[in-house]
Order: C-alpha cells, then structure tokens, then sequence
C-alpha cells in the first residue's frame, strides 16, 4: 500500500506526531508498505484564491505553481492518507488547511445529493480505495466540545475517515510523564497494526486511543502548577 502522511505540525518535536509515529510502527510493521511523510510546513503552499482555475482546467492540479501540485500528485497516488496534526482553535493549523482547501482540483464543480441528504461534489477519478485516517493532539484535557467542528469538517470532507483525538497530547514529549504516556504509544502502535489488517479501527480501539491519560483535574493541576 502507499501510504501519505500529511504532518501539519510546524513543531519540529511534535506531540501529535510521536502518536501517529507509533501508529505507522504497527501499520508497516513488516515493511512492505510506501510510507512517504510530508511536513507541510516546510512546503511552499499559498492559500486558494478562490478562482475556480482548476474547475476549468479539471487536469486535477491547481492553477498556482507552487509545492500544492505535488501533494495532488501523491493524494491520488495514496491507498491511505494519515493527517497528524495538533488541534488549533477548535480545527486545524491554517498552513494545513490551505492543503485540504486546495484538494479542490480533486472534485468536480457537479454536485450530487446522497441518500442521507447531504450534498458532495462528485470526485474527479474513483477515489474508493482510498482511506483516510486523522490523528489529532490537543493541549487541552478531555470536554465535550473540543474536537466538535473538527469531527465535522473531517467527517464531510473524508468522506469515512478514522478520527482519534486525543487530549493532553503536551505530554508525550515531557520525560517525567513517560509512565502514562508510553502505554498509550503501546496502544498506537497495537491500533496501526490493526488498522494494516482491516484498513478500519473499531470503536472500542478508538476509545481506547482517545482516553486521556491522567485525569482532567490532575492535568489542569499540573499546567496551572507550572506556570
Ligand atoms: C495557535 C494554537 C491554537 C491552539 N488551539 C487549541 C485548541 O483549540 N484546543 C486545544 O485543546 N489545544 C489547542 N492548542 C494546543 C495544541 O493543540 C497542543 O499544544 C498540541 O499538543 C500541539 O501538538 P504538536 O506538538 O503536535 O504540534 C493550540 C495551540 C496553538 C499554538
């Protein structure tokens, strides 16, 4: 399988990217996969400019010469894309935002309407083999209404992606929290093997991916603490 890794942390040592590390370690365990990594940051990507140039086109490329082009390229190429990212305002950072608005080019301007009522525009090429999957690291712990709208945004742009948001994400890379945090990067890894064997996660395995490591009084505690 090729795999895509779009890493929209500008961080150099990421949170969220220690998580879905762990995760690619049990996908590609044996080695037999494509993995290719991206750091969006380190990528030139403009904003859309709202043109609709590439509708016109519908070469699946956007009009703007620029590092975009060779995501497109990779996306339709991929078996299964990881967003890792952390969360920032309630979505996600804007450099990698820039990269889904402008996967534009992927659609047709045609809409159809689904069963269920929500309306898409139809894909470019067939796009079914394709699988998504986001990993998201939040600073905050664990309240209902966190990853709300991003949930949302993911769910209609992904189409079915697998989404694992996990809070306290800061805690991954500090030494003295290694006790709570390496179990869950056990548990990481244990879900990309999974996820290599049926290209889905259960529910049961997302839950357990999302429980927060310690509790939220403790981790509001403990930054208050520090400040
Ligand atoms: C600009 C900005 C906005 C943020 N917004 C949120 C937020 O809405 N909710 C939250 O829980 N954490 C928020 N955070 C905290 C980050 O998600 C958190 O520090 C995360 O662990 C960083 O992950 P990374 O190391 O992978 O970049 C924000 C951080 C920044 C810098």
């Amino acid at each position: 399988m090729k795999i895509l890794v779009l890493n929209g942390s500008p961080k150099k040592k990421s949170d969220t990217y220690r998580l879905t590390d762990a995760f690619l370690k049990g996908l590609n365990k044996n080695g037999e996969h494509e993995v290719h990594v991206v750091n969006v940051i380190e990528k030139k990507i403009a904003p859309c400019r709202g043109c609709f140039g590439c509708w016109s086109r519908m070469d699946g490329h956007c009009v703007i010469d620029d590092d975009q082009n060779e995501i497109l390229d990779l996306y339709r190429d991929s078996d299964v894309i990881i967003w890792s990212f952390p969360l920032y305002c309630y979505g996600m950072p804007s450099h990698l935002k820039a990269v889904l608005d402008r996967t534009i080019p992927l659609v047709k301007m045609k809409m159809v309407q689904l069963p269920d009522g929500t309306v898409r525009h139809e894909a470019l090429a067939d796009f079914s083999r394709l699988h998504t999957v986001v990993i998201c690291g939040c600073g905050f712990p664990n309240w209902e209404g966190n990853f709300d709208g991003l949930k949302k945004t993911c769910e209609n742009c992904f189409g079915n992606p697998d989404i694992i948001c996990v809070p306290e994400a800061p805690m991954l890379n500090i030494p003295e929290a290694a006790i709570v945090a390496d179990p869950l990067l056990a548990r990481f890894e244990k879900a990309g093997e999974e996820y290599a064997g049926t290209l889905t996660l259960s529910a049961e395995t997302i839950a357990g991916l999302e429980t927060p490591m310690i509790p939220a009084e403790a981790y509001i505690q403990n930054v208050n603490s520090a400040l």
